[in-house]
Protein backbone atom coordinates (compact mmCIF):
# COMPACT_ATOMS: atom_id res chain seq x y z
CA UNK A 1 0.00 0.00 0.00
CA UNK A 2 1.42 3.34 -1.10
CA UNK A 3 1.39 5.02 2.25
CA UNK A 4 4.46 7.61 2.91
CA UNK A 5 5.15 8.60 6.59
CA UNK A 6 1.37 7.33 7.85
CA UNK A 7 -0.08 9.40 4.56
CA UNK A 8 -2.39 8.96 2.26
CA UNK A 9 -0.93 9.25 -1.42
CA UNK A 10 -3.66 10.50 -4.04
CA UNK A 11 -1.84 11.40 -7.93
CA UNK A 12 -3.77 14.14 -9.33
CA UNK A 13 -3.37 14.27 -13.04
CA UNK A 14 -4.38 17.21 -14.81
CA UNK A 15 -2.48 20.35 -13.35
CA UNK A 16 -4.96 23.15 -14.84
CA UNK A 17 -7.94 25.06 -13.55
CA UNK A 18 -9.59 22.05 -11.80
CA UNK A 19 -6.47 20.02 -10.83
CA UNK A 20 -4.30 22.59 -9.26
CA UNK A 21 -7.38 23.32 -7.08
CA UNK A 22 -7.79 20.03 -6.74
CA UNK A 23 -4.25 19.58 -5.00
CA UNK A 24 -4.32 22.26 -2.86
CA UNK A 25 -7.69 21.12 -1.11
CA UNK A 26 -5.61 18.05 -0.86
CA UNK A 27 -2.48 19.08 0.67
CA UNK A 28 -4.68 21.32 3.03
CA UNK A 29 -6.59 18.35 4.04
CA UNK A 30 -3.39 16.49 5.16
CA UNK A 31 -2.67 14.02 1.82
CA UNK A 32 0.41 13.41 0.17
CA UNK A 33 -0.41 14.26 -3.66
CA UNK A 34 1.56 14.18 -6.36
CA UNK A 35 0.66 15.88 -9.25
CA UNK A 36 1.35 15.33 -13.03
CA UNK A 37 0.23 16.49 -16.52
CA UNK A 38 1.50 15.10 -19.84
CA UNK A 39 5.06 15.51 -19.61
CA UNK A 40 7.90 15.99 -18.04
CA UNK A 41 8.03 17.01 -14.59
CA UNK A 42 10.86 19.26 -14.04
CA UNK A 43 8.29 21.43 -16.27
CA UNK A 44 5.91 21.55 -13.37
CA UNK A 45 8.53 22.47 -10.52
CA UNK A 46 8.02 26.14 -11.06
CA UNK A 47 3.84 26.07 -10.91
CA UNK A 48 4.24 23.39 -7.78
CA UNK A 49 6.13 25.65 -5.85
CA UNK A 50 4.25 28.57 -6.87
CA UNK A 51 0.56 27.58 -7.46
CA UNK A 52 0.47 23.77 -5.30
CA UNK A 53 2.62 24.51 -2.49
CA UNK A 54 3.39 21.12 -1.18
CA UNK A 55 2.44 18.88 -3.85
CA UNK A 56 5.20 16.76 -5.67
CA UNK A 57 5.17 16.77 -9.57
CA UNK A 58 5.74 13.05 -11.23
CA UNK A 59 5.27 11.78 -14.33
CA UNK A 60 1.70 10.60 -14.96
CA UNK A 61 2.99 7.05 -14.16
CA UNK A 62 5.01 6.90 -11.33
CA UNK A 63 2.12 9.22 -9.86
CA UNK A 64 -0.11 6.79 -10.48
CA UNK A 65 2.06 4.27 -9.24
CA UNK A 66 2.62 5.60 -6.09
CA UNK A 67 -0.70 6.85 -4.92
CA UNK A 68 -3.97 4.60 -3.71
CA UNK A 69 -6.35 7.30 -5.40
CA UNK A 70 -6.24 8.54 -8.54
CA UNK A 71 -7.81 12.31 -9.46
CA UNK A 72 -8.82 12.67 -12.97
CA UNK A 73 -8.82 16.30 -13.96
CA UNK A 74 -7.91 16.14 -17.60
CA UNK A 75 -9.72 17.44 -20.28
CA UNK A 76 -12.23 14.17 -21.36
CA UNK A 77 -10.92 13.66 -24.79
CA UNK A 78 -7.51 12.83 -23.63
CA UNK A 79 -8.68 10.36 -21.29
CA UNK A 80 -8.64 7.81 -24.67
CA UNK A 81 -4.89 7.87 -24.27
CA UNK A 82 -4.50 6.56 -20.92
CA UNK A 83 -3.24 3.24 -20.35
CA UNK A 84 -5.65 1.39 -18.22
CA UNK A 85 -3.21 -0.99 -16.77
CA UNK A 86 -1.47 1.33 -14.09
CA UNK A 87 -4.68 2.31 -12.65
CA UNK A 88 -6.22 -1.47 -12.61
CA UNK A 89 -6.78 -1.84 -8.73
CA UNK A 90 -6.76 1.81 -7.79
CA UNK A 91 -9.94 4.23 -6.56
CA UNK A 92 -9.77 6.71 -9.69
CA UNK A 93 -11.96 9.64 -8.90
CA UNK A 94 -13.30 11.29 -12.09
CA UNK A 95 -13.50 14.83 -11.73
CA UNK A 96 -13.78 15.26 -15.50
CA UNK A 97 -16.98 17.04 -17.96
CA UNK A 98 -17.76 16.39 -21.80
CA UNK A 99 -17.57 19.85 -22.96
CA UNK A 100 -17.21 20.25 -26.87
CA UNK A 101 -16.39 23.81 -27.19
CA UNK A 102 -13.12 21.81 -25.45
CA UNK A 103 -12.87 18.42 -26.41
CA UNK A 104 -14.32 19.05 -30.04
CA UNK A 105 -17.53 16.70 -30.62
CA UNK A 106 -16.98 13.38 -30.17
CA UNK A 107 -19.88 10.82 -30.68
CA UNK A 108 -19.06 8.46 -28.12
CA UNK A 109 -19.39 10.91 -25.34
CA UNK A 110 -22.24 12.38 -26.86
CA UNK A 111 -24.34 9.37 -26.87
CA UNK A 112 -23.48 8.32 -23.81
CA UNK A 113 -26.57 7.55 -21.98
CA UNK A 114 -25.62 6.08 -18.92
CA UNK A 115 -23.08 9.51 -18.67
CA UNK A 116 -19.19 9.82 -19.54
CA UNK A 117 -17.87 7.78 -16.29
CA UNK A 118 -19.54 4.78 -18.18
CA UNK A 119 -17.49 5.65 -20.69
CA UNK A 120 -14.70 6.04 -18.79
CA UNK A 121 -15.09 3.47 -16.88
CA UNK A 122 -14.98 0.78 -19.86
CA UNK A 123 -11.69 2.76 -21.23
CA UNK A 124 -10.28 2.39 -17.90
CA UNK A 125 -10.90 -1.07 -17.30
CA UNK A 126 -9.95 -2.34 -13.84
CA UNK A 127 -9.88 0.88 -12.36
CA UNK A 128 -12.92 1.71 -9.93
CA UNK A 129 -14.27 5.10 -11.33
CA UNK A 130 -16.15 7.13 -8.62
CA UNK A 131 -17.56 10.42 -10.03
CA UNK A 132 -17.68 13.30 -8.01
CA UNK A 133 -15.93 16.66 -8.18
CA UNK A 134 -17.22 17.48 -11.58
CA UNK A 135 -19.95 19.10 -10.28
CA UNK A 136 -18.78 22.09 -8.91
CA UNK A 137 -16.42 24.72 -10.37
CA UNK A 138 -12.82 25.12 -9.84
CA UNK A 139 -13.08 29.18 -8.35
CA UNK A 140 -16.00 27.60 -5.85
CA UNK A 141 -14.35 24.32 -4.96
CA UNK A 142 -11.42 26.09 -2.46
CA UNK A 143 -14.11 29.34 -0.58
CA UNK A 144 -16.67 26.68 -0.29
CA UNK A 145 -14.72 24.24 1.97
CA UNK A 146 -16.31 24.29 5.10
CA UNK A 147 -15.77 21.70 8.55
CA UNK A 148 -18.10 18.78 9.27
CA UNK A 149 -21.20 20.48 11.02
CA UNK A 150 -21.06 23.41 9.81
CA UNK A 151 -24.60 25.02 8.77
CA UNK A 152 -23.30 26.48 5.09
CA UNK A 153 -21.42 22.85 4.46
CA UNK A 154 -22.36 22.23 0.67
CA UNK A 155 -22.87 18.32 -0.40
CA UNK A 156 -20.70 16.63 -3.30
CA UNK A 157 -22.13 13.76 -5.17
CA UNK A 158 -20.46 11.16 -5.19
CA UNK A 159 -21.24 8.30 -7.98
CA UNK A 160 -20.07 4.67 -8.41
CA UNK A 161 -20.69 1.29 -8.99
CA UNK A 162 -18.27 0.30 -6.41
CA UNK A 163 -19.03 0.85 -3.19
CA UNK A 164 -15.85 0.09 -1.24
CA UNK A 165 -14.71 3.08 -3.90
CA UNK A 166 -17.47 5.11 -3.00
CA UNK A 167 -16.78 5.18 0.48
CA UNK A 168 -13.26 5.62 -0.24
CA UNK A 169 -13.67 8.68 -2.56
CA UNK A 170 -16.61 9.72 -0.32
CA UNK A 171 -13.96 10.04 2.63
CA UNK A 172 -12.11 12.67 0.61
CA UNK A 173 -14.43 14.22 -0.31
CA UNK A 174 -15.69 14.61 3.48
CA UNK A 175 -11.71 15.23 4.37
CA UNK A 176 -11.69 18.32 2.10
CA UNK A 177 -14.55 19.84 3.12
CA UNK A 178 -17.78 19.12 1.79
CA UNK A 179 -20.90 16.59 2.81
CA UNK A 180 -20.84 13.69 0.45
CA UNK A 181 -23.65 12.12 -1.38
CA UNK A 182 -22.62 8.79 -2.23
CA UNK A 183 -24.60 6.51 -4.57
CA UNK A 184 -24.16 3.01 -6.10
CA UNK A 185 -25.24 2.56 -9.18
CA UNK A 186 -25.56 -0.83 -10.63
CA UNK A 187 -22.86 -2.74 -12.20
CA UNK A 188 -24.84 -2.49 -15.88
CA UNK A 189 -25.42 1.08 -15.47
CA UNK A 190 -22.13 2.42 -14.51
CA UNK A 191 -21.50 5.75 -12.48
CA UNK A 192 -23.53 8.49 -14.37
CA UNK A 193 -22.26 11.88 -15.00
CA UNK A 194 -25.77 13.30 -15.26
CA UNK A 195 -26.48 11.24 -11.87
CA UNK A 196 -23.42 13.32 -10.04
CA UNK A 197 -23.80 16.37 -11.88
CA UNK A 198 -27.87 16.62 -11.14
CA UNK A 199 -28.14 15.22 -7.55
CA UNK A 200 -27.01 18.11 -5.59
CA UNK A 201 -29.70 21.18 -5.65
CA UNK A 202 -28.19 24.10 -7.34
CA UNK A 203 -25.71 22.60 -9.12
CA UNK A 204 -25.40 23.76 -12.82
CA UNK A 205 -22.70 22.56 -15.30
CA UNK A 206 -19.44 24.57 -13.84
CA UNK A 207 -18.15 24.80 -17.24
CA UNK A 208 -20.93 26.32 -18.74
CA UNK A 209 -20.82 29.17 -15.88
CA UNK A 210 -20.10 29.96 -12.41
CA UNK A 211 -21.40 27.41 -10.76
CA UNK A 212 -24.35 28.11 -8.26
CA UNK A 213 -23.62 28.60 -4.61
CA UNK A 214 -25.44 27.44 -1.62
CA UNK A 215 -29.28 28.50 -2.35
CA UNK A 216 -30.29 30.03 1.56
N1 LIG B 1 -13.01 24.43 -15.19
C1 LIG B 1 -13.93 24.03 -14.31
O1 LIG B 1 -14.45 24.79 -13.46
C2 LIG B 1 -14.33 22.58 -14.28
C3 LIG B 1 -15.20 22.15 -13.29
C4 LIG B 1 -15.51 20.80 -13.19
C5 LIG B 1 -14.95 19.90 -14.07
N2 LIG B 1 -14.13 20.34 -15.05
C6 LIG B 1 -13.52 19.33 -15.93
O2 LIG B 1 -12.19 19.09 -15.44
C7 LIG B 1 -11.34 18.73 -16.53
C8 LIG B 1 -10.13 19.69 -16.55
O3 LIG B 1 -10.61 21.00 -16.76
P1 LIG B 1 -9.64 22.26 -16.56
O4 LIG B 1 -10.50 23.44 -16.78
O5 LIG B 1 -8.88 22.13 -15.28
O6 LIG B 1 -8.61 22.03 -17.80
P2 LIG B 1 -7.25 22.77 -18.10
O7 LIG B 1 -7.12 23.99 -17.26
O8 LIG B 1 -7.16 22.89 -19.58
O9 LIG B 1 -6.12 21.73 -17.62
C9 LIG B 1 -5.97 20.48 -18.21
C10 LIG B 1 -4.75 19.80 -17.62
O10 LIG B 1 -4.75 18.43 -18.05
C11 LIG B 1 -3.42 18.09 -18.40
N3 LIG B 1 -3.39 16.91 -19.25
C12 LIG B 1 -3.77 16.77 -20.55
N4 LIG B 1 -3.58 15.52 -20.94
C13 LIG B 1 -3.04 14.84 -19.89
C14 LIG B 1 -2.62 13.50 -19.68
N5 LIG B 1 -2.71 12.58 -20.65
N6 LIG B 1 -2.14 13.15 -18.45
C15 LIG B 1 -2.04 14.07 -17.47
N7 LIG B 1 -2.44 15.36 -17.60
C16 LIG B 1 -2.94 15.73 -18.80
C17 LIG B 1 -2.89 19.35 -19.03
O11 LIG B 1 -1.47 19.31 -19.05
P3 LIG B 1 -0.59 19.55 -20.40
O12 LIG B 1 -0.46 21.03 -20.51
O13 LIG B 1 0.68 18.86 -20.10
O14 LIG B 1 -1.37 18.92 -21.55
C18 LIG B 1 -3.42 20.39 -18.05
O15 LIG B 1 -2.57 20.47 -16.93
C19 LIG B 1 -12.19 18.81 -17.79
O16 LIG B 1 -12.69 17.53 -18.09
C20 LIG B 1 -13.34 19.73 -17.39
O17 LIG B 1 -14.51 19.49 -18.13
C21 LIG B 1 -13.79 21.65 -15.18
Amino acid sequence: MAVSAGRETVAVLGVGRVGTAIARALVDAGYRVLIAASGDPEKLAAITRIVVPGAEPRWAREAIAEAEIVVLSLPLHRVVGLDPAPLAGKVVIDGMNYWPPVDGVIPMFEDAPDGTSAIVQSLLTGAKVVKTFNHTGYHDLEPDRRPAGHPDRRALAVAGDDPAAVKVASGLVDRVGYDAVPSIVSATASPSSRAAACSVPGCRHPNSARTSRRRR
